[in-house]
């Protein structure tokens, strides 16, 4: 039995099968419409969530399968002091696989360790978020044709922004996929990414512009600043801001630029750019719940 908890955690061959598989789903749905009938999907979300919660849900649903869960923390016995091995415990007793969010980082962790079905992580803190990431990679599989070679901007709080490490961990195993880091500097990339990068020879550079940088791109990936992680209010304000992108700042862009957003968006992306055909972050959300019928065949060993 396994679990996602990390995105390390798939070889780059297992990647390219479940790109291969939702590539698969896209063509013919009707061929997965019963591949889990009969299984439960339990979505335990401490935390909100839009995306994330609704596209596994959904996913189990075009397998044919069943979904309960509960949407916050106040409505589960997480309220009354339970812990997270217990609740994990539980659900196993109801369900098949878990889907998990929670604010602290290494909770889904704890479940997958304590579980006796799959979990998955769906966003744990400022940590890591692998579901995302592999909606991501699809998105940019289906723009690109490829990952290597490509100069990837990620753009906005990459302090806190879990997306945003799960997928330089899954980007960095392709060839020559070089990093440009886009943020202020309370919000720069943690040192630890940086470090791990240097150890391997991984190409990246850090600024506070995005435009100066803007004309190197293939993959513009926007990121929203991290309100819930911040200690105070006024720092986040101060920040929320400092990226807007807008029609003018794409002037110089590629004209094959995929610009990505994990969403919701708060600010950081005008309006004004949905319609350009560089904008791929709507399909990125529709690529999000082929990926994670995907994964959850893999884990349940469907075939
Ligand atoms: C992201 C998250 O929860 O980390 N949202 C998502 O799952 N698509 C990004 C965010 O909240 O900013």
């Amino acid at each position: 039995m396994r679990s996602l908890i990390d995105i390390l955690e798939l070889s780059t061959e297992e990647l390219d099968s479940l790109l291969a598989t939702a590539d698969d789903i896209i063509a013919n749905p009707q061929k997965y419409a019963h591949k889990c009938d009969g299984k439960k999907l339990a979505t335990l979300f401490f935390e909100p969530s839009t995306r994330t919660r609704l596209s596994f849900e959904a996913a189990m649903y075009e397998l044919g399968g069943n979904v309960l869960g509960f949407s916050e923390a106040q409505s589960s016995s997480a309220a009354k002091g339970e812990s997270v091995a217990d609740t994990a415990k539980t659900v196993s007793c109801y369900a098949d696989i878990i889907a998990m969010r929670h604010p602290k980082e290494g909770a889904p962790l704890v479940a997958s360790m304590n579980a006796s079905i799959p979990v998955i992580n769906a966003g744990d803190g400022g940590h890591n978020h692998p579901t995302q990431t592999l909606a991501d990679l699809l998105t940019i599989h289906r723009e690109k044709g490829h990952f290597d070679n490509l100069t990837v901007g990620l753009c906005g709080d990459l302090k806190f922004g879990r997306t945003v490490h799960s997928l330089i961990s899954a980007l960095r195993r392709y060839n020559n996929v070089k990093f440009v880091f886009i943020s202020p500097n309370e919000l720069k990339i943690p040192s630890y990414v940086k470090e791990s990068l240097k150890k391997e020879g991984i190409k990246y550079t850090e600024t506070t512009d995005l435009e100066a940088v803007m004309p190197e791109l293939d993959i513009l990936y926007m990121t929203r600043v991290q309100r819930e992680r911040f200690f105070n209010e006024e720092d986040y304000l101060r920040l929320k801001d400092s990226y807007i992108l807008t029609p003018e700042k794409l002037t110089n862009a590629k004209a094959d630029l995929s610009i990505l957003h994990p969403l919701p968006r708060v600010n950081e992306i005008s309006v004004a750019i949905d319609n350009d055909p560089r904008a791929c972050y709507f399909k990125q959300v529709l690529y999000g719940k082929f990926m994670r019928m995907a994964l959850i065949l893999m884990l349940l060993e469907v075939e």
